[in-house]
């Protein structure tokens, strides 16, 4: 088995060698990916082998991703592999979560159990190791708060140097303070994430550095580990459904990527269903997507969300992720900042918890049922990208009232639920408790 890069462009199809850095065609200007021979792979036998790794206490056979490390043939040799326990997320039932979206059932695969935090781990492990087998040793990212956390632990851990790009003051806080903590060199820029990453994508050949974001086609072969994880949790049921939350959308193409990759190897025999939802405020692709005529892409030129994760007006991805949408049907749906806040209080009430933009997954099933695309019967996966205290400050607000859309407007605290301050007074405490119970 290997790999090689290939422009994703279907009219240009320009290969390069697989130690060759490139995030965009030379010749066209497209997306790169990875290309990976599977010729000669035994679905059985591959299903036998990842499942006796599972009693194995091998560090790669531990991870969440290396497990399936032959999906991922492009690491020659396997001392460079940069790992901290990724993936390895659960599968929760929620039906609390499922009767809100108006669903019998729902399964939500939390990839905020990750190590730090996010489904960004999943790929960083992958790109963290490129970076090691090209001997690189600067790397650097833009990013909305998550890549940036993911990239700085696993560059620590790789013994790397660590460069990230903020939109500056629009990072929730647990992010921003990851970063730091592990150590990263953080430029907090007077620009949106769209801005950053055109002038970072300028910088990168001129200083040097390793780019880590989504572009970078290795980020994508670690994430398509998400929807292999799921499969094997669920013993390869296929669901009819699988819904999340879209910003620089290099997380549905990878998930399109890995299913596609599936079905080749004969792992599965049809493709589930994708849905993308974008927070109402930066939603280009939910536009494009739905327009009667789909011309060129037009970005939002200033995207606004309390969903700081997915504050992004010209993702990258979209041609991805419309191929990968194309070939496994599916849709792409938008949620207002009301929709986004209700439904991620519902799954904190679920016991699970998320950080705003996974939240897009819950409120997007809800409007997707009501408008009968997603049938209430249906088996639905939603992924949940963030954990909870990625961003205390908007929990806080929200349950204490006080939280406010970028357009200024209140957001109703719906399942609101305060905290009360009380004297040192047993009896009226007591009395409190009573009447709170009763
Ligand atoms: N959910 C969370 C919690 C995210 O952090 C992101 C993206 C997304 C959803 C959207 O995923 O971009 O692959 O469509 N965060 C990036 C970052 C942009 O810099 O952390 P996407």
């Amino acid at each position: 088995m290997s790999t090689e890069l290939v422009c994703f462009n279907r009219e240009c199809r320009a290969r390069f060698p697989v130690n060759q850095v490139v995030y965009e065609c030379p010749d066209c200007g497209s997306l790169i990916e990875a290309v990976n021979d599977f010729s000669g792979t035994e679905p059985q036998a591959l299903r036998a082998l990842w499942d006796q790794r599972r009693l194995s206490r091998e560090p790669l056979d531990v991870s969440g991703v290396w497990r399936f490390r032959e999906m991922l043939p492009f690491v020659d040799d396997p001392a460079q592999i940069v790992t901290i326990r990724e993936g390895n997320t659960p599968l929760f039932e929620a039906p609390r979560a499922a009767a809100y979206g108006g669903l019998d059932a729902l399964q939500l695969k939390h990839q905020g159990y990750n190590p730090t935090g996010s489904f960004k781990d999943n790929g960083m492990t992958a790109g963290a190791t490129q970076a090691r087998c090209l001997g690189l040793q600067r790397v650097a990212c833009v990013s909305t708060g998550n890549t940036s956390a993911s990239m700085a632990a696993y560059a620590a851990a790789a013994d790397l140097q660590p460069i990230i790009f903020l939109p500056h003051g629009k990072i929730a806080s647990g992010k921003l303070a990851q970063a730091l903590e592990y150590g990263a060199l953080t430029i907090q820029v007077e620009a949106n994430f769209d801005q950053i990453l055109a002038l970072v994508r300028r910088l990168a050949a001129n200083v040097g550095i390793y780019l880590l974001n989504s572009m970078n086609p290795f980020r994508v072969e670690g994430q398509k580990s998400i929807v292999i994880e799921m499969l094997d949790q669920r013993n390869w049921r296929i669901p009819d459904w699988i819904v999340l939350p879209g910003g620089n959308l290099g997380n549905v193409s990878a998930l399109g990527k890995g299913l596609r990759e599936l079905k080749q190897i004969g792992l599965i025999d049809h493709m589930p269903k994708i849905a993308v939802v974008q927070a109402a405020g930066s939603a280009p692709f939910y536009r494009y997507f739905h327009c009667a005529e789909r011309k060129s892409f037009q970005p939002v030129e200033n995207p606004e969300t309390l969903a700081t994760a997915v504050r992004i007006g010209a993702p990258v991805s979209w041609p991805k992720a419309l191929f990968e949408i194309e070939s496994a049907g599916g849709t792409v749906e938008s949620a207002t900042e009301q929709e986004i806040a209700d439904a991620k209080a519902v799954i904190g009430r679920s016991g699970i918890g998320c950080e705003p933009a996974s939240a897009a997954s819950l409120a997007g099933i809800k409007k997707l049922v009501a408008r009968g695309l997603i049938s209430p019967d249906a088996d639905v996966v939603a992924i949940l990208t963030g954990h909870l205290l990625k961003d205390p400050d908007y929990v806080y607000r929200y349950h204490t009232g006080g939280l406010k859309a970028p357009s200024g407007q209140e957001i109703a605290s719906t399942y609101a639920n305060s905290p009360v301050v009380m004297p040192n007074d047993e009896v009226k405490i007591a009395k409190f408790l009573a009447d709170a119970v009763s």
